[in-house]
């Protein structure tokens, strides 16, 4: 068999397109509109320079930190995705190959496999849900984390629903049944190794979102679960403390882009932001997380945790995040890509691409942990931030 191994993430998403069906490629691609978000994303991180020194580098490089409670071997998390499809192991895969590699993972509450499955499979895991529902189910959703055992919260706010995509939306069917399999058989059995591996699994993928489920309530499909969070009225910050009060460890507002919110999260009480544009799929022209860092590293002072998503593909990618002063950064398509490629091996391929290119950037610029990184460390182009906005 050849070697499954990949050098770089890029070589698992040319993998990951070979490998699955269009329009589950096309959903994991997504990117609003026109895709100037998605794309200023990567482009962000190649506008930010580097400047490497010739000799005395560090013979050894620390970078083990702890996000939001957890030990981690390096400043990296999964962030959370719903997507079903990509592999039968779905994010059983993903948390196994976290703890293999000892890092945290954010979960789903759109995900495939039911929380106390992948909290089985990595105790480190963070459970993330929308602003769906009434405050009651929110608040069950959360309970049932605390009893599966998830360490933390992440509240993912930034979604708006813009639906439109230039290149047009891949359809993604109510369920698998006869008339969905043949209407995308031309897709599927041009996949043969993608489709041998649910064939394998023993079954079809599942649409249905088990983490939605509130009680003994049968899990929802998809697009039911969609509906019901298009249908939630927008929290206000004052309704996010209250949220907020219903659970005692660690939480996390996700999808923060602006000076004020972060002020705005902190007095909510989270104790982390991730700075993010739900990898340019939310508004777009939202600018790229990276972009707006600096201000909100600025405006939070301290008080929180930091984070970072989007556009992560490189370990030079996550040191150039922290030297803006991010605490860590969360990956997304990144992982789905090496999920994609070689199930729980290329996620862990993924997190060691990542983990190699941290150790060498910082090998590269002379720094002997991520701890001495500073905003210096970085050339930023004169334009690169936006103004950056009062709070
Ligand atoms: C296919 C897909 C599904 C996603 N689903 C979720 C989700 O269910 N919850 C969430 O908080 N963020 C979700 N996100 C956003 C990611 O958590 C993360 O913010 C984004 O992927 C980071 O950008 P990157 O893909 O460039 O790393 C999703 C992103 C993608 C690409």
């Amino acid at each position: 068999m050849a070697n499954q191994w990949f050098e770089t993430v890029a070589v698992a998403q040319k993998r990951a397109k070979k490998r699955l069906p269009a329009s589950v490629y096309g959903a994991l691609i997504a990117g609003a509109e026109a895709g100037v978000s998605s794309k200023d994303n990567l482009d962000a991180f190649n506008q930010l320079g580097l400047r490497p020194i010739t000799a005395g580098q560090p013979a050894e490089r620390a970078m083990e930190t702890i996000i939001m409670g957890q030990p981690s071997s390096m400043p990296i998390m999964i962030s959370p995705t719903g997507v079903q499809a990509v592999h039968p192991d779905g994010e059983v895969a993903v948390g196994r190959a976290c703890a293999a590699r000892g890092v945290p993972m954010g979960l789903s509450s759109f995900a495939s496999k039911p929380l106390e499955e992948v909290v089985a499979t990595n105790p480190q895991t963070f459970f993330q849900i929308y602003w769906a529902g009434d405050k009651e189910s929110m608040v069950a959703r959360m309970e049932r984390a605390k009893a599966a055992g998830a360490v933390g919260m992440i509240l993912t706010l930034d979604w708006s629903f813009s639906h439109g995509r230039d290149w047009g939306s891949p359809a993604i069917p109510e369920k698998i049944d006869l008339k969905t399999a043949r209407q995308h058989a031309s897709e599927v059995l041009v996949r043969p190794k993608w489709l041998t591996s649910w064939v394998r699994s023993g079954a079809l993928p599942a649409l249905g979102v088990p983490n939605f489920a509130v009680g003994n309530d049968p899990v929802p499909g998809f697009f039911e679960a969609y509906g019901t969070w298009m249908g939630t009225p927008p929290p206000t910050w004052s309704d996010i403390a209250s949220l907020r009060q219903a659970w005692d460890g660690p939480f996390m507002v996700k999808g923060v882009g602006r000076a004020d919110e972060a002020r705005r999260a902190i007095d909510a009480g989270a104790t982390a932001i991730s700075v993010s544009n739900h990898g340019g799929n939310n508004i777009d022209s939202s600018p790229a997380p990276i972009r707006v860092l600096p201000e909100i590293v600025e405006a939070v002072d301290g008080q929180i945790e930091v984070l970072l998503d989007g556009g992560i593909r490189r370990g030079s990618d996550v040191v150039k995040a922290l030297a803006l002063g991010a605490d860590a950064v969360m990956i997304g398509r990144a992982y789905l890509w090496g999920l994609a490629a070689n199930g729980q091996a290329g996620v862990e391929n993924v997190l060691d691409v990542l983990r190699s290119g941290v150790d060498a950037t910082l090998r590269g610029i002379g720094r002997s942990s991520i701890d001495e990184l500073e905003p210096s460390d970085v050339v930023v182009p004169d334009g690169f931030c936006p103004p950056h906005l009062a709070t």
